[in-house]
């Protein structure tokens, strides 16, 4: 298996568990499955509303025997509501405690937009606060003591571009070890890539299989399906494997980390068997002129009238 190294020497297997959208009452076993499957690598946030399940069965696999604390690897990410300085230690305290962890391998921003306390998801522009209320660097500064204080080993963003990485890392005493974006190949954002591997900040893909199980208001009519895409099944059929592994494994190729959803047994097994496929370069070359290029995960959410964000400040790419 790939993996990932940062500065202190730390490694992150390149693929991880997805857990966005995995449901409570099938998360428990997912995670657990995935740890005796041999995944060491599980991405969770707290607004994913199921981090107390998935603790329950990162607990039972160290209790088992499956796995130490310190084999595995466990992102979760700071929810908009919670940008304030003195909002960040309770956020990550409840996240770890959920978890039953004493920290966490990765923590990051989940989003560069700013909430009020008490919304969870924003049913109006006055839910929001701007970035002038709650500049980014009030927040990455909290981040920064989170790490201070071990709480957190690495820290990072999420959906940020390269002017929101640029003006995080303009007065960081830490650095950002990490962006987590959505990536495909219809969504490959090579710029972005160059420029967080010139500046030494990892990527990781999430909805790299185009995320299908989303909520239909999430959704666009037509939407294209990556595991229909006939240049992505050609490949699958010529290293005889599944579309969703060539998806995996050509993020895998690419150097970035990558975090496959599923709560199914089989495909849980079948992603991590993604790291057995090899993809040419004829193949990564092939992929690069599917010439489609779409965002499942537009943030248009964030962007409802009279908020204080705009898509175009969002995504550059
Ligand atoms: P399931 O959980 O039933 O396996 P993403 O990681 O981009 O968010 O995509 C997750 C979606 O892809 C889920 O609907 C998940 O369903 C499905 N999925 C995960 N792995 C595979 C696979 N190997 N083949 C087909 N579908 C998959």
């Amino acid at each position: 298996m790939k993996s990932l190294t940062f500065a202190n020497g730390d490694t992150m297997p390149a693929i991880g568990l997805g857990t966005w959208k995995s449901a409570p009452g099938e998360v428990f076993d997912a995670v657990l499955h995935a740890i005796k499957s041999g995944y060491r690598h599980i991405d969770c946030a707290a607004i994913y509303m199921n981090e107390k399940e998935v603790g329950k069965a990162l607990r039972k696999a160290m209790d088992d025997g499956l796995v130490k604390r310190e084999d595995l690897w466990v992102t979760s990410k700071l929810w908009n509501n919670a940008h304030k300085r003195d909002d960040i230690k309770p956020a990550l305290k409840k996240t770890l405690s959920d978890l039953q962890l004493d920290y966490l391998d990765l923590y990051l921003v989940h989003w560069p937009v700013a909430m009020k306390p008490d919304v969870v998801f924003p049913d109006g522009p006055d839910d929001f606060l701007s970035l002038s209320e709650v500049p980014l660097s009030e927040t990455w500064s909290g981040l920064e003591d989170m790490h201070a204080e071990g709480l957190a080993r690495h820290i990072g963003v999420s959906n940020f571009n390269i002017e929101k990485l640029d003006e995080v890392m303009r007065n960081a005493r830490v650095r950002p070890a990490m962006n987590q974006v959505e990536m495909h190949p219809y969504l490959a954002q090579q710029k972005l890539v160059d420029y967080c591997h010139d500046h030494d900040i990892h990527l990781t893909a999430y909805s790299p299989l185009g995320s299908g199980d989303r909520a239909s208001r999430m959704k666009r009519e037509n939407e294209p399906v990556l595991f229909d895409d006939p240049t992505i099944k050609d490949i699958a059929r010529q290293h005889d494997c599944t579309p969703a592994q060539v998806l995996i494994s050509w993020a895998v190729h690419r150097g970035t980390a990558v975090i496959p959803k599923s709560t199914n047994p089989g495909r849980i097994e079948q992603n991590l068997a993604s790291a057995e496929v090899n993809l040419t370069e004829g193949d990564m070359e092939a992929i690069k002129h599917i010439g489609k290029d779409f965002r499942y995960i537009d943030g248009s959410l964030w962007a409802m009238e009279g908020s204080p964000y705009e898509l175009s400040d969002l995504w550059t790419e």
